[in-house]
């Protein structure tokens, strides 16, 4: 009876052993199934030649032969190795970005990409125009003070509207087909479909990758014409105390740009150069890598301690550069949006007469008195001197 139990035991324990050794492995093409596994784990021993004898041309690999490109034997050190950037790799074309196999920071990029860009930045939107809504319910348009006096003089020429408008124009084509290249997934697939919503990144795509060019264009021209005019001197500190006037009823004085106009200047300025210059990068991968290096001066300067990022990594994965490139892209690109969104709201329906300016550019002497007010007086002035046509004045560039 003992015998006969002990022959049953030793049955029902070879017998999923004996099932393992020659199931059928064609749907994996040869490579272990889930029954081998299975196996594996009810700790019951499987002839795993299948696997060992199949290890690809592990021979063709010198000095890694357990890599084979059939699956081979798990080397944890090697894996790790790999993962965390120690592994010798060799490569014959590709450089130093193919010599990264696997690269885990490419998975938390996609995961803030996915996450916090998308609803930070889409809530960054919606509370501006929310804002904007609310504040123009609030205060309603700001008037002209008193009657207009149908006299005019000139604010923009025509090339400084060219340039305005080079910037503008291509900023709201970018800021479109940017927010379709990362919300399209999320916001118009589900409900136009996928065909649809590739049509749209791919439209988008060349529309973003080609108008770049004439935003970058646009924003030399206008730092050029502008920058002299937008540096900050004594009259911005009592337009910042007044508030600019939208606060309050009083319009304090200011020259060509007042102290919020050079905010939003230098703000386009010098976010829209920083997006530029990632968003060339992004659109050379690999050929302009700047955050290692950026993060070294930021380290020596002792700015990431001040703002208590510790000490950022001065080596950076190709890889990685594009990731960081991309998400400051984008970041930026949120931020500049919402200003300029401000920006449109005042020199639109927030203000009467401003549009005037980058319409038709000439503004009625009323506004500018209001607004400019020492601007106003300076281009009378040379007026004065210069005994032209007191109704259409040059602007005092
Ligand atoms: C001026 C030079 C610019 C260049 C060279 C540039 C280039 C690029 C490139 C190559 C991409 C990746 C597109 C892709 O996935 O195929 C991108 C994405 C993007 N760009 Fe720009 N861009 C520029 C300006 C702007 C501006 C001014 C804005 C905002 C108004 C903007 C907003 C975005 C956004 C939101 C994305 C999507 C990011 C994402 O998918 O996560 N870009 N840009």
């Amino acid at each position: 009876m003992r015998v006969l139990l002990w022959l049953l035991v030793c049955l029902t324990m070879a017998l999923p052993a004996t099932a393992q050794t020659t199931p059928d492995r064609s749907a994996t093409g040869g490579a272990q199934t889930l029954a081998d596994i299975m196996a594996r784990q009810n700790s019951v021993a499987v002839d795993d030649t299948f696997r060992r004898e199949n290890v690809g041309d592990s021979a063709s690999l010198p000095g890694v032969p357990q890599l084979g490109t059939q699956g081979g034997v798990s080397d944890p050190e090697f894996w790790r190795a790999l993962r965390y950037g120690s592994a010798d790799v060799r490569v014959s074309a590709g450089g130093e970005v193919a010599t990264v196999l696997v690269q885990d920071g490419g998975m938390r990029w996609l995961a803030y990409r996915a996450g916090p860009l998308r609803q930070y930045g889409g809530w960054l939107l919606l509370g501006t125009l929310a804002l904007l809504v609310v504040f123009y319910l609030l205060r309603g348009k700001i008037p002209i003070d008193g009657e207009k006096t149908g006299r005019t003089v000139t604010r923009f020429r025509a090339f400084e509207r060219f340039g305005h408008w080079l910037l503008g124009g291509s900023f709201i084509l970018l800021g479109i087909t940017g927010l379709i290249t990362l919300f399209g997934r999320v916001a118009i697939a589900p409900y136009l479909g996928k065909e649809a919503n590739a049509t749209f990144l791919e439209l988008g795509k060349w529309v973003h990758n080609n108008v770049a060019w004439a935003f970058i264009v646009g924003l030399v021209i206008i730092f050029v014409m502008w920058v002299v005019h937008n540096l900050p001197d004594r009259t911005d500190l009592v337009w910042i105390a007044q508030a600019g006037g939208i606060v309050g009823s009083k319009h304090p004085p200011a020259k060509k740009f007042n102290a919020g106009q050079k905010v939003i200047f230098w703000s386009v300025v010098l976010f829209g150069a920083s997006i530029s210059i990632t968003g060339v990068s992004l659109l050379f991968p690999y050929e302009l890598p700047m955050f290692a290096k950026t993060f070294a001066v930021v380290n020596d300067i002792g700015l990431s301690s001040l703002l208590g990022l510790g000490e950022l990594s001065e080596t950076l994965a190709p890889q990685e550069e594009m990731q960081l490139a991309q998400l400051w892209h984008a970041i930026l690109a949120f931020v500049l949006m919402a200003i300029v969104i401000a920006h449109i709201y005042i020199g639109s329906v927030g203000m009467e007469g401003a549009y005037d300016a980058m319409g038709s550019g000439e503004v009625d002497e009323a506004w500018a008195k209001q607004h400019h007010s020492i601007w106003l007086e300076e281009i009378q002035q040379e007026q004065d001197t210069s005994q032209g046509n007191p109704t259409k004045q040059s602007p005092a560039d």
